[in-house]
């Protein structure tokens, strides 16, 4: 049985403090730190770079994990895996060989995930599936925090946990996007052991590190 991990979204943080606010989700008990890079191409927002990775290394000892939401990731995974990032997670939509890009991942050092917009079906990552280390169920159309999970993408949840236990594989199954106190147990039953979190961790009326705590009681309770 995998085990729950809660992984604050960096970019919905007060960047101005971002120190502060990786100190507080550390100290809180986050197991990872997810970053949103975005290209303002696959998606309208253009976020942060493999020098926001290095410096986010430089600041805590939690694992990176990076999800790229840009067109033409092999390009990029080499800058991203010396930054420091430990998880590389690339669209499906934006890569034409995905088996040659999670292997290339993989040659990197970093574990390799592959992730979805709400819109694509769960067999268009059936190839990679026996490769990855994670499989990221998005659960908004992506490009901005602060959405509403949209319920239609439990059932692909559902399913893609159903192909990885028949491939008795281990990786993760992560979601994000308008993961809160309410939406979490029902992504967990649905299968996922991985909940990003950007504006429920960040934008909580008592703070990043109560954020962290209301939703980690969930995840693990
Ligand atoms: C969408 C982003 C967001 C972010 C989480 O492109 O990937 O989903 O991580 O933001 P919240 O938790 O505020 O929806
Ligand atoms: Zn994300």
């Amino acid at each position: 049985m995998s085990i729950n991990i809660l992984a604050p979204s960096i970019i919905a943080a007060d960047l101005a403090h971002i120190a502060d606010e990786v100190a507080a989700i550390e100290s809180a008990g986050a197991d990872w730190i997810h970053v949103d890079v975005m290209d303002g191409h696959f998606v309208p927002t253009i976020t942060v770079g493999p020098l926001f990775v290095e410096s986010l290394k430089g600041m805590s000892k939690l694992p990176l994990d990076v999800h790229l939401m840009i067109l033409e990731p092999e390009k990029h995974i080499e800058a991203f895996a010396k930054a420091g990032a430990s998880n590389l997670t690339v669209h499906v939509e934006t890569c034409p060989d995905l088996p040659h890009v999670i292997k290339k991942i993989k040659s990197l050092g970093c574990t390799a995930g592959v992730t979805l917009n709400p819109a694509t079906p769960a067999s268009s990552i059936d190839s990679a599936l026996p490769l990855v280390d994670l499989v990221l169920v998005m659960s908004v159309v992506p490009g901005f925090s602060g959405q509403k999970l949209m319920p239609e993408t439990i059932s692909k949840v559902e399913e893609i946990r159903a192909k990885l236990n028949a491939l008795r594989s281990n990786a993760h199954l992560e979601v994000d996007g308008g993961i809160n106190a309410d939406t979490l147990p029902l992504m967990k039953k649905a299968g996922a052991n991985v909940f990003v979190a950007g504006n429920a961790v960040f934008k909580h009326p008592k703070g990043s590190g109560a954020g962290v705590n209301a939703l980690k009681e969930i995840a693990i309770g």
